[in-house]
C-alpha cells in the first residue's frame, strides 16, 4: 500500500469534524461530475484579533473515502482562517500532510475545495445565517 493510501486509511480510523453544524454561518455543497459523489461543509465564524476568521468546520461526505479523509484534513487546517485566505486554497493543500493526491485522487481533493468555495461563496457576513437547502436544526 502507497503511504498516501495508508495515511487515508489512518485518517479515515477517526475522521475529524464530520456531521452538521448546527449553528453554521455558511454551507456550501458540491457534486464530482466524475464520480457522482458529494460533499457539504459548513463554517462558523468568529472574531479574532480584529478579524473575522473560521472557528469551526465540518463536512459530510456521500461517497468517498478520500474525500473524507481529505475534508477530514481540511476542516482542522482552515480553523483561524479569514474567508480571503480560505479561498485561495488549492486541493492539494487542503490536503495537509495527507499529499500530495495522487492523480486519480485529485478530483476528490477537488471535491473539498468546491464545497469550500461553495460555502465561502454563500457566506454573507452581515446577513443571517445561510442553512442552504437544508431543515433547521437546533
Ligand atoms: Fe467516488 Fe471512487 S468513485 S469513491
Ligand atoms: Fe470521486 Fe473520490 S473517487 S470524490
Amino acid at each position: 500500500m502507497s503511504s498516501f493510501e495508508t495515511k487515508v486509511k489512518e485518517a479515515l480510523a477517526n475522521p475529524l469534524n464530520q456531521g452538521e453544524l448546527a449553528d453554521a454561518d455558511a454551507v456550501g455543497t458540491v457534486g464530482s461530475p466524475e464520480c457522482g459523489d458529494m460533499l457539504r461543509m459548513w463554517l462558523k465564524f468568529t472574531e479574532k484579533d480584529g478579524k473575522r476568521v473560521i472557528d469551526r468546520a465540518s463536512f459530510q461526505a456521500f461517497g468517498c473515502q478520500t474525500a473524507i479523509a481529505v475534508a477530514s484534513m481540511a476542516t482542522e487546517l482552515l480553523r483561524g482562517k479569514t474567508a480571503d485566505e480560505a479561498k485561495i486554497l488549492t486541493a492539494q493543500e487542503l490536503t495537509g500532510d495527507l499529499g500530495p493526491l495522487p492523480p486519480m485522487k485529485i478530483h476528490c481533493g477537488q471535491l473539498v475545495e468546491g464545497a469550500l468555495r461553495n460555502a465561502l461563496d454563500n457566506d454573507a457576513p452581515a446577513a443571517a445565517p445561510t442553512t442552504g437547502n437544508m431543515s433547521p436544526t437546533l
